[in-house]
């Protein structure tokens, strides 16, 4: 059974997928992934917006002008509710978007562990994907997140990680 750094190690971001659908069966399973995740009080202050329709995607297409995202046939719009999240009494910080971020890399580990690709795409314009989605107000849209089954022979990107030594701060 692969290991979950295994796994870890194996999940890459996508950016070129194939026409095949996602089952519903791969995506009920990467939803309740999700579902799981922890939250600041447990307040789950994440919304989705699931896109697979040619209009909404010509629309997310203009929120990100990519040649890449051209190819995607599915994809969430995962959005914090801020009136929903947890604010830091001491300093008022919003934890919204660490809830969202830590939901969404459950649902792209889990797309990984089915054989599915994902990239987190955050370059976007939040402001016309507001507007072309009618999101609520205090509805922030924190991240597309495209899903979907890889194009045949797809070459991941090498994307090398610091070397542990690099990830600790001094303390003198
Ligand atoms: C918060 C966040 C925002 C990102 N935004 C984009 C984006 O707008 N476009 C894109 O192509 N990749 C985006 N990425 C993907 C990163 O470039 C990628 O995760 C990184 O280069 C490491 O590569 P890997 O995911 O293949 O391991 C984003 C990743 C994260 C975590």
């Amino acid at each position: 059974m692969e290991s979950f750094l295994d796994l870890c190690r194996r999940r890459c971001s996508v950016r070129d997928f194939s026409d095949k659908p996602v089952s519903d069966s791969d995506f009920a399973y990467l939803l309740e992934c999700l579902r799981q995740a922890p939250s600041a009080v447990n307040f789950q202050p994440w919304r989705l917006l699931r896109v697979t329709d040619e209009e909404g995607l010509s629309a997310l297409c203009r929120c990100y002008v990519n040649p890449w995202f051209r190819t995607v046939r599915d994809c969430l719009v995962v959005c914090c509710d801020h009136s929903r999240s947890w604010h830091r009494k001491s300093d008022g910080k919003d934890h919204g978007d660490i809830d969202v971020a830590i939901a969404v890399e459950h649902l792209c580990l889990a797309a990984a562990e089915r054989g599915l690709g994902t990239c987190w795409v955050c370059n976007f314009d939040a402001d016309l994907c507001r507007r072309s989605f009618s999101l609520p107000e205090g509805v922030e849209p924190v991240a597309l997140i495209p899903i979907g089954y890889p194009v045949e022979g797809y070459v991941r990107r090498d994307s090398p990680r610091l070397p542990v030594e690099e990830l600790w701060l001094r303390r003198d």
